[in-house]
């Protein structure tokens, strides 16, 4: 198993448990660290203000020198994590944990049911089908079979309303960018066409089954591979004939004025029009929709008649009735509502509001069931709520009760009298449910129970609590540990966080995480600070933009919680987040380090006054802001990662915690650049100072990019393997 899949949690318990035992010998990390060459003749003019980028040279990730620094990282931070004395220990006990099977709802496509199932240690998951609920599972499509290291992964799948064609995106080494394949479902073979340039696609199926929506970039001049750093633009939406070449693809939507538009596309459940949603950044989103029943045969630009024509909200097609369109929207609705837009007379007075916003619940997803109702999940203090409603009336049906956690999974459609739905939490594996409308009472059984071998979930307890932050902010925090620990600061903990693009960090459950809190008596803390979407757009909102910094104060406010209670002490904390997670962690220990023992940033965005000029980057600015802009720039500049190292002294400033920064050669969505320029400057200037003790360390990753379709062994957070049912569905970030 590659080391990946245990690094973070063996850098963190090493750290943390050397660290601890050094309280009175101090560490002897006696690193040579690399030395990165300072090129002082880069400098930057930001409306008026001189910026130094001496690591610029970093940006290229194709030079020599580049490489160089890379292998260099590697080779003093590799033999650490493999020095850690419970390195080998912590791999068998999670290599045996983690080798339990995990289902995804079943789905009905045609008269077929499908579902994908990792048998427990396999890469990649693999689909199965099957004739009948209780018939015998077949392979359908299994991607481990596609390359020898596990790394080429599936990555968007439509089948045709009959169920019979399966177009199937497949990405390699972890990149964003895909090709499409398509499957004759009854034969297995493929189509010969395949479907180039594609990325952040969209794809629908004509209701006739007879060819594929689906969005693409021109061809590129320079390489295409994910391990490119160019800005995407000019994506097309395409229409493709089932059993023809590419090259006869026809564009069907473009907006040439736009380059950086991205365009969604999906057909209505009756097949009659197709919905367009361009989206420029990380949020709202425009409107039109073409009548297909006027074009029987595509062969060019469809006429398009706008709806939205402004980018201020969200507006997800959820189905309709004739022309009368159900959308999920914060317009007007921070927690979201369903309204009713007849797309014959869809100016904006005549909208109608079906399922108004709830003053506190958050309208996540809603799906078209049983002809006539909609399910509905809420989130209503970070814990999923998931209800039936008429969607006539709107009316409220029923609620399936639901033990704390999250709804992570769920099938069901609009013409099909049955939905199955994947319930988590921190201490459930997983259970599918299933409801079958066609009795009376509509009831929920327990269709699959997944059990993981030695965990005992008794022993364990998760809460939530609400602590406050530095503005007295009410924020919630999910505790989960064993059950009675001493609270008198002696076990280590794992504080989690995100904070950013309306995401929701909802309880999931993670074999990584349990090896933590039963063999090192580990507290996990997850803390749902501002800038998620748990309380919708206000709480995004919050902390967007100039409102970044209290992102970073709730995270801090939550350290401090910990510690003030008694769960863990400094020293034992460790600091961990992903991409904007980790621009969150890198962040925070440039403000507080003395507030954390070990720190590990993710594929984060650490630069922010370039971050735009990368590849998908510039969708990012709805939530950062750009340094394009003055007002923008002056606030980036306060804590942008890259921008606020400070060495320690021995005075006030105390040294980093040990920090492990990790990146990939395939990551497309936060370029390595970042980490790269990152580590340079924090070895240079914080390692570098007498004060600091504790090691400064990168990663990168081969064949590997931002966490998307990773095989098993690189994979290190959730066990979840359905699909998010996710409303930032636009946005890569
Ligand atoms: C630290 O380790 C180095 C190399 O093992 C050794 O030479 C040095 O004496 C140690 N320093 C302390 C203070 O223990
Ligand atoms: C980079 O390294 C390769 C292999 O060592 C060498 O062939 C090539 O000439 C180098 N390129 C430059 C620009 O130095
Ligand atoms: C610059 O940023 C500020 C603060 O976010 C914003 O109010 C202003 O509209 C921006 N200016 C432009 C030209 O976008």
């Amino acid at each position: 198993m590659s080391p990946c899949v245990y690094v973070v949690l063996v850098l963190s318990t090493c750290a943390v448990v050397q660290c601890a035992h050094a309280s009175r010998s101090p560490l002897n990390m006696s690193f040579v660290y690399p030395v990165a060459r300072r090129d002082e003749s880069v400098v930057d003019d930001y409306h008026g203000t001189k910026i130094h980028d001496p690591y610029r040279w970093l940006e290229d990730p194709d030079s020599n020198e580049t490489k160089e620094f890379i292998e260099a990282q590697n080779k003093i931070t590799r033999p650490f994590l493999d020095a850690c004395p419970v390195k080998a220990d912590i791999s068998a006990r999670l290599t045996e944990l983690w080798n339990y099977p995990k289902y995804s709802c079943p789905f009905r496509r045609g008269d077929r049911y499908f579902f994908y199932k990792n048998t427990g240690l396999q890469n990649q998951n693999v689909l199965y089908v099957q004739d009948s609920l209780d018939g015998e599972p077949r392979v359908f499509l299994d991607p481990n079979a596609l390359s020898a290291d596990g790394t080429v992964a599936l990555s968007g799948s439509r089948f045709t309303e009959d169920g019979s064609t399966f177009a199937y995106g497949l990405s390699a080494s972890g990149s964003d960018w895909i090709t499409i394949h398509i499957k004759d479902v009854a034969t297995g073979e493929d189509y010969p066409e395949v479907l180039e340039k594609v990325k952040f696609a969209s794809m629908s199926w004509t209701k006739d089954n007879k060819g594929l929506f689906y969005s693409r970039y021109p061809d590129a001049s320079g390489k295409a591979d994910g391990s490119e750093t160019e800005v995407n633009r000019d994506q097309k939406l395409c229409y493709h004939r089932l059993n023809t070449p590419q090259s006869e693809d026809v564009v069907v939507v473009e907006f040439p004025e736009e380059p950086l538009w991205r365009i969604g596309a999906e057909v209505s459940d009756c097949g009659r029009y197709l919905l367009v949603s361009p989206v420029r950044d990380c949020r709202d989103n425009l409107l039109y929709f073409a009548d297909l029943s006027k074009h029987p045969e595509i062969t060019g630009l469809l006429p398009l008649t706008q709806i939205v024509h402004k980018f201020e909200a969200d507006y997800e097609y959820i189905s309709n009735e004739g022309s009368v369109c159900i959308f999920r929207t914060n317009k007007n609705a921070p927690n979201y509502q369903l309204i009713k837009i007849d797309l014959h007379d869809p100016a904006e007075e005549k909208w109608q509001t079906l399922i108004p916003e709830h003053p506190r619940d958050v309208l996540d997803w809603a799906s078209a069931v049983d002809n006539d109702k909609l399910v509905i999940h809420y989130v209503r203090d970070v814990k999923s709520v998931l209800q039936l409603h008429d969607m006539k009336s709107g009316e409220l049906i029923q609620t399936f009760e639901l033990d704390v956690g999250s709804v992570v999974g769920f099938s069901g459609k609009k013409k099909q009298t049955e939905i199955f739905y994947h319930f988590m939490s921190f201490l459930s594996p997983g259970i599918i449910y299933h409801v079958d409308f066609t009795k009376k009472p509509y009831k929920p059984t327990v269709f699959r129970e997944v059990k993981v071998k030695g965990f005992d979930a008794s022993q364990y307890e998760a809460k939530q609590i609400f602590y406050s932050s530095k503005d007295g902010t009410k924020v919630p925090m999910f505790i989960v540990s064993k059950k009675d620990l001493p609270r008198d600061g002696s076990s280590p903990a794992l504080l989690y966080g995100y904070g950013g693009f309306n995401i929701n960090v909802q309880p999931s459950f993670s074999v990584t995480r349990l090896v933590f809190m039963q063999h090192f008596n580990g507290i996990v803390a997850i803390p749902n600070i501002r800038g998620g979407g748990e309380y919708g757009e206000r709480w995004h909102n919050a902390g967007r933009l100039l409102n970044k910094q209290n992102v970073f104060d709730d995270f801090q406010a939550a350290a401090q919680y910990l510690v003030t209670e008694g769960y863990t002490r400094p020293e034992l904390l460790t600091a961990q987040g992903g991409s904007n997670g980790g621009l969150l962690v890198a962040a925070c220990i440039n403000q507080r380090p003395d507030l954390f023992g070990a720190a590990i940033v993710q594929v984060g965005v650490l630069d922010m006054l370039r971050f735009q000029k990368f590849t998908i980057g510039h969708a990012w600015v709805s939530d950062y802001g750009s340094s394009d802009n003055k007002t923008q720039f002056e606030y980036l500049l306060k804590y942008s990662p890259l921008h606020n190292i400070r060495p320690p002294d021995n005075e006030g400033r105390a040294q980093y915690p040990a920090t492990l920064v990790l990146s990939a050669d395939h990551d497309d969505r936060v370029v390595p650049l970042h980490t790269l320029k990152f580590i340079a400057a924090l070895q240079a200037t914080a390692a570098t100072s007498p004060a600091q003790h504790r090691p400064l360390l990168a990663r990168f990753d081969t064949k590997a990019g931002h966490g998307g379709g990773k095989p098993t062994a690189k994979v290190s957070k959730s066990d979840r393997i359905d699909k998010p049912r996710h409303k930032s569905r636009h946005c890569y970030h």
